[in-house]
Parts: structure tokens; C-alpha cells; sequence
């Protein structure tokens, strides 16, 4: 079984949102996927924003839902966002997303961000996976693991980085 290991970090506001994905664009490498999980609004696309100018994208940024996969080609690798809110399973299974995007497809190999993961029937083996939750206080709580030896690593530079976590 590969090693994972999981945070919890709580987002007072979308600045802290925000800052979260902007320090995960700091580590990514090419072929990290994220698998964005939370309810309407629980701030997947904030955090997609601050991944962007992490990964040095100056672009706006804009939710992908109508769009379906939005591509991001002027930071330190590619961003690839996505939005599979308004797909069923079977729809997503075949849109193929890792092989194109991660695993030597067409697509120059980059960071892939999915948002409304929970429509995938398979995951990937080897991702960050980040639940968003709105929490009593009005801000958001995210539980993060890292899923593969290489996301493992990944997060311990994140969270080393000034990053106020709960290790579970
Ligand atoms: N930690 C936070 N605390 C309070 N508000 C936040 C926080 N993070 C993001 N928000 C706000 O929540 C709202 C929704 O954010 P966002 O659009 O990123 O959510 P989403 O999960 O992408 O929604 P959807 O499910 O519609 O795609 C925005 O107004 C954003 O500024
Ligand atoms: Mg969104």
C-alpha cells in the first residue's frame, strides 16, 4: 500500500483559501493531480486561485463549470482546471482526464485540478486529495492527504512552510 499521510487546516476566511492553494502552486510538480472535494461554495475555486499564482499564472482565474476544463499555460507548468459539477460518472470516466493531462497524452504534462472529485468513479492512485467544509465560524476547514510517496513529500514542504496545520 503507498504511504499517505492527512492534515487538517482551518481557513478563516478566502484570503486563507486562497493562501492555501498558493503554496501548493509553489510545490507541484508536473503531474500532480488534486482532487477537490466540498459542497456549493465551500471554496474549491478560491483555492484553484491561489494555485494558479503559486504556479506563477497571472491569468484570472474563473470557475470552470459552464467550460468544463480551463488550461493554463503561462506559469512554471501548465495548470489544467476542472469542473465536473454538472457531469454524471459515466461522462467523466470517459473523458480520460489523467491519461491526457498527467500520463504522456497530448496534453504537456502539468498540474491537475478537479473540482467536484466526488463524480469520479476511479481516483487516481497517486493524488492530493483536499475536502473543503463550511464550519461553524463561517470559514472553512480542509482536510488534506497525500496519497503516493512523491504527495507525501509534496505536503511536507507545504506545511513546513508556515502553514498552520493539525497533523490526523
Ligand atoms: N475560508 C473561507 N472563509 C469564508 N469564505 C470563503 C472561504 N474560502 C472561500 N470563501 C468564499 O466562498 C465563496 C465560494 O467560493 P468558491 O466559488 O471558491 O467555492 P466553490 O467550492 O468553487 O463553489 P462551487 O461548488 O460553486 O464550484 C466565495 O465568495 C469565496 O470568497
Ligand atoms: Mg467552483
Amino acid at each position: 500500500m503507498s504511504k499517505t499521510s492527512s492534515f487538517i487546516v482551518d481557513l478563516s476566511d478566502s484570503y486563507a483559501t486562497h493562501n492555501l492553494g498558493y503554496k501548493l502552486g509553489q510545490y507541484c510538480l508536473s503531474g500532480t493531480i488534486l482532487l477537490l472535494f466540498g459542497n456549493l461554495g465551500s471554496g474549491k475555486t478560491t483555492l484553484v486561485q491561489g494555485l494558479g499564482v503559486g504556479l506563477g499564472i497571472f491569468e484570472p482565474i474563473s470557475s470552470p463549470t459552464f467550460t468544463l476544463i480551463n488550461e493554463y499555460l503561462e506559469g512554471r507548468i501548465p495548470l489544467y482546471h476542472v469542473d465536473l459539477y454538472r457531469l454524471e460518472v459515466d461522462q467523466v470516466d470517459a473523458l480520460e482526464l489523467e491519461e491526457f493531462y498527467c500520463d504522456g497524452g497530448e496534453a504537456l504534462p502539468g498540474v491537475l485540478a478537479i473540482e467536484w472529485a466526488e463524480r469520479m468513479r476511479e481516483r487516481p492512485q497517486s493524488a492530493i486529495t483536499l475536502k473543503l467544509e463550511h464550519a461553524s465560524t463561517g470559514g472553512r476547514r480542509a482536510m488534506l492527504t497525500a496519497h503516493g510517496d512523491v504527495q507525501v513529500t509534496l505536503l511536507e514542504k507545504v506545511t513546513s512552510d508556515g502553514l498552520l496545520v493539525d497533523e490526523v
